[in-house]
C-alpha cells in the first residue's frame, strides 16, 4: 500500500469506528458485532503502526490508552472554572429565586439539572478536533489530562455536524455504580484494598499516569456547559441541546436529567422528584443545579468572587446520624491484611440498622481522631456502605484516649508488619494464623476456584478445629469415616462432600491457579497466566521480564508470583495437590460446538439442571462469551428463577432475547 492509499484507508476506518463508537456509547445502540468492530480497530492499528506519520492524536485507537506521562502539565483556563454556591434548604432556593427576580427584567426561565458527583472537566475543541482536557485545579489553572480523557468512550474525539470552530465544553466525569462494583470485586478477589466510593475513584482514575489503566476503569461523562466567544443560541439549555448534534453525551429531557421551568414550583417539583428517585440512578448525584437559562440575563447577573449569581446548587442532605463507638475489633483476611472494624451502638440509617462500620486501616483511624466512647457521625451516601465521617467533639467525655492500632495479630499474636507504601498492616504467619488458613481453604473451594459442593465456611471451621485440614491439600486426604464422626454431619452430606472433593480433581489449571490464592492473582490474571505459561512448572521458573511481558501482568503481580514460588510451603502444597491428581497444566478446551460464536450471554438467577458456573462453562465451550451486565451488545439473557427485575427490564427495553434454561439447552444441543 502506498502512503496515499494508506491515508485514505486510515481516514475511512477512523470515520467508521467513530460512528460505531458514538452509536454504542452515546446512543446506546449497537450497529455491528463485537467481532466486526474489533476487526476494524485492529486493521486501523496495524495501518497506523505501518505508517506512524499518519496516526493522529484523535484516532479511535487512542481510546485504549496512549503513553505513560511523568506528570501533568498545569495550564491556565481560558474561562475560569468556578464553583457553585451550595444550599441545603428549599427556603434558600426560594430566597435565591426572589433575588433573581428583583435583579432581572422580564420573564425568567430556569434550567434544572442533576449535580453529578464526579470530577469537573473542561474540554477544548478546535475545528471539530479534541485538543485539550483540563481538570478544575484551583479554578484558574488546571491539569492537562488529555490522554486520559481521550480514553473515555462517551467523549467524542472528533465532532460532527455544525459545531463552532473554537469552543470549550464542560461537564463531569464520573464512575457508574456497575463499574465501581466490578472494580472493587476484582480488588477483593486480588486481596487489594477496596476503593471507598465512586467519586474518589473517578477523581483518582482521571489522574493516573498510565492512560491504559484509565481506559479500563469504565469512566463515563455528562457534558453540561458550552463556553465560546460567541454562541448561536440565546440560552444555556438550547446550546447544550445543540451539542448533542455534535456527538456529545448530554443530559436528556426524557428521563428528567434536565428540565426547563419558569416557576419556583417547577424547581421544587424537580428537587422533590430526584430527592427520592436518585436512589434508582446507576450513578451518584449529590444534588440539583438550577441555572438561569438566558445568556444575557446570566451576564447581567454576573459573578461573586467564587461563583456565578445565575446558578445555585441544592445539595441533598447526606443520610447522617450520630451513634456511639463502642469498640474496635480487628479482622484478619486470607492474605493476612488487618482491617479494623468499629462496633457501634445500633442505629437506624437509610432504612437499615447499622451496628458495624469498616475503619479500613490505621491511617483512617488517625485521620478521624477516634476515641472509644466517642459520639461519631455515620453517613450513607449514594453507595450502600455506612461510613464514619467524623467525631462530635463536643460530646467527647473526659478521660478517653485515642485508639492505638494493635501491634500483634489478634488471632495468633504474631507481630504485625506494615510495608512501605501499603495502607494495611499484615500478619505474616500465613501457615498457622487461623483466619488466614481457613480463609485460604475457603478461597480454594469457592465457586470460581475449585467449586467444591457441600463445603461451606462452617464445615471448614469444624474440620480445622478438629485438626483435619490445615491447607487445601488436606481436603484430599479426608475419609468418609472422619466426616461422619463430625457433629451435625449426616451420612448424605458426608457422601456428597467426598464426591465434591473427588470431582474437584477435574478442575482446570486456571481455576486451580486462582484457587491457590496468590496475592493479586484474581480470576482474570489466573486465566492469562495459565494461557501464557501452560504449566505450573513453566510459571514457577518464569523470569520477571517474562511475567511482565504477559498481557495484563504488571510488575506488582509478577513480583508476587515469584515470591509465592520462593516459599517452600507453597511448593510442598502444589506437590501434594499434584500427587492427588489435580491438573497443573492447561488442557486444550474441548469445544462442544460453535453455535454461540460472536454471542454474548448474561446468566442471571438460579437454575435447576445446571449451576450458574456450569452454564457459563457451557457457553464458553459452545463458542460464546459471558458478560455480567446487560448492554445493547448482549445477545441473550439466560434467565433463571429469582432474577432481579431491573435486569429483566433492561433486557426487555434493549430488546435482548431472553432464554429459559430449557430453551438454552435446546439451543446448544441443536
Ligand atoms: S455548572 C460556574 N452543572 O459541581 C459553575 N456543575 O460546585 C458551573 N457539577 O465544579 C458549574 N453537576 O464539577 C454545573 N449540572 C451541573 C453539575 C455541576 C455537577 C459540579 C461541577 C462543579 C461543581 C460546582
Amino acid at each position: 500500500m502506498t502512503i496515499a492509499e494508506a491515508k485514505i484507508e486510515i481516514e475511512r476506518l477512523s470515520e467508521l469506528i467513530h460512528q460505531y463508537n458514538y452509536s454504542y456509547y452515546v446512543e446506546t445502540s449497537s450497529k455491528i458485532s463485537d467481532f466486526e468492530f474489533d476487526t476494524l480497530l485492529k486493521n486501523l492499528q496495524e495501518l497506523e503502526a505501518e505508517f506512524p506519520t499518519l496516526s493522529s492524536v484523535n484516532s479511535p485507537t487512542k481510546r485504549v490508552g496512549a503513553d505513560i506521562s511523568k506528570k501533568f502539565e498545569t495550564v491556565e483556563h481560558e474561562y475560569p472554572m468556578l464553583s457553585l454556591s451550595n444550599t441545603y434548604s428549599q427556603e434558600e432556593i426560594i430566597e435565591w429565586e426572589n433575588r433573581i427576580k428583583k435583579l432581572v427584567d422580564g420573564p425568567i426561565e430556569y434550567v434544572c439539572e442533576l449535580k453529578y458527583d464526579g470530577v469537573a472537566i473542561g474540554i477544548k475543541y478546535i475545528d471539530g478536533q479534541l485538543i485539550r482536557a483540563l481538570t478544575r485545579g484551583d479554578g484558574e489553572k488546571g491539569e492537562d489530562v488529555t490522554a486520559n480523557v481521550r480514553t473515555i468512550q462517551s467523549i467524542p474525539l472528533i465532532l460532527k455536524n455544525d459545531y463552532p470552530k473554537d469552543f470549550e465544553i464542560r461537564g463531569e466525569i464520573f464512575m457508574p455504580h456497575a463499574q465501581f462494583k466490578r472494580l472493587n470485586d476484582e480488588r477483593l478477589e486480588n486481596g487489594e484494598p477496596l476503593f471507598a466510593n465512586p467519586r474518589n475513584t473517578a477523581a483518582g482514575s482521571i489522574k493516573l499516569l498510565d492512560s491504559k489503566i484509565v481506559s479500563e476503569r469504565g469512566l463515563d461523562s455528562f457534558l453540561y456547559g458550552i463556553y465560546a466567544s460567541s454562541l448561536a443560541d440565546e440560552g444555556h439549555f438550547e446550546s447544550v441541546e445543540r451539542a448533542a448534534n455534535w456527538g456529545f453525551k448530554i443530559p436528556q429531557q426524557q428521563n428528567r436529567f434536565i428540565e426547563k421551568t419558569n416557576s419556583i414550583e417547577g424547581i421544587m417539583n424537580f428537587i422533590d422528584f430526584w430527592n427520592t428517585e436518585r436512589e434508582n440512578l446507576p450513578f451518584d448525584i449529590d444534588g440539583i443545579v438550577i441555572k438561569v437559562n438566558n445568556y444575557q440575563q446570566q451576564k447581567s447577573l454576573g459573578f461573586t468572587a467564587k461563583s456565578p449569581r445565575w446558578a445555585i446548587s441544592y445539595k441533598f442532605k447526606a443520610n447522617r446520624v450520630e451513634t456511639i463507638l463502642e469498640s474496635v475489633v480487628y479482622q484478619v483476611g486470607r492474605t493476612g491484611a488487618i482491617t479494623p472494624v468499629a462496633n457501634l451502638s445500633p442505629v437506624s440509617l437509610g432504612g437499615t440498622t447499622v451496628k458495624r462500620a469498616s475503619l479500613h486501616n490505621a491511617d483512617q483511624i488517625q485521620k478521624l481522631d477516634l476515641n472509644i466512647g466517642d459520639t461519631v457521625f455515620l453517613e450513607k451516601g449514594g453507595e450502600i456502605i455506612p461510613k464514619i465521617v467524623g467525631v462530635n467533639i463536643e460530646k467527647r467525655k473526659t478521660g478517653t484516649t485515642p485508639i492505638i492500632f494493635i501491634e500483634n495479630c489478634p488471632e495468633c499474636q504474631t507481630k504485625l508488619i506494615r510495608l512501605e507504601g501499603e495502607a494495611h498492616h499484615y500478619c505474616s504467619n500465613e501457615q498457622d494464623c487461623p483466619p488466614q488458613v481457613k480463609g485460604k481453604i475457603e478461597h480454594f473451594i469457592s465457586k470460581k476456584a475449585l467449586d467444591i459442593d457441600g463445603l461451606g465456611s462452617e464445615t471448614i471451621d469444624l474440620l480445622y478445629t478438629k485438626n483435619l485440614v490445615k491447607n487445601p491439600a488436606d481436603l484430599y486426604d479426608l475419609t468418609f469415616e472422619q466426616l461422619i464422626n463430625l457433629d451435625r454431619m449426616a451420612e448424605k452430606s458426608a457422601k456428597n462432600l467426598i464426591l465434591g472433593i473427588e470431582n474437584s480433581k477435574k478442575s482446570t489449571f486456571e481455576r486451580i491457579l486462582f484457587g491457590l490464592g496468590i496475592r493479586f492473582v484474581g480470576e482474570t490474571v489466573a486465566k492469562k497466566l495459565a494461557k501464557q505459561f501452560i504449566s505450573i512448572d513453566n510459571l514457577q521458573h518464569a523470569e520477571l521480564n517474562e511475567l511482565v511481558e504477559t498481557e495484563e501482568i504488571g510488575e506488582k503481580i509478577a513480583v508476587s508470583v515469584q515470591a509465592y514460588f520462593k516459599d517452600e510451603n507453597n511448593l510442598k502444597l502444589i506437590k501434594r495437590l499434584i500427587n492427588n491428581g489435580l491438573r497443573f497444566e492447561l488442557e486444550e478446551k474441548e469445544m462442544l460446538s460453535s453455535i454461540l460464536i460472536d454471542k454474548i450471554v448474561v446468566v442471571s438467577g438460579t437454575f435447576t439442571t445446571f449451576s450458574r458456573e456450569e452454564l457459563k462453562e457451557l457457553i464458553e465451550k459452545n463458542g460464546g462469551k459471558n458478560a455480567s451486565s446487560i448492554s445493547s451488545k448482549t445477545s441473550y439473557l439466560l434467565a433463571g428463577e429469582n432474577m432481579g427485575p431491573a435486569k429483566l427490564k433492561q433486557a426487555t427495553s434493549l430488546k435482548v432475547q431472553i432464554l429459559s434454561e430449557d430453551e438454552f439447552i435446546k439451543l446448544i444441543s441443536s
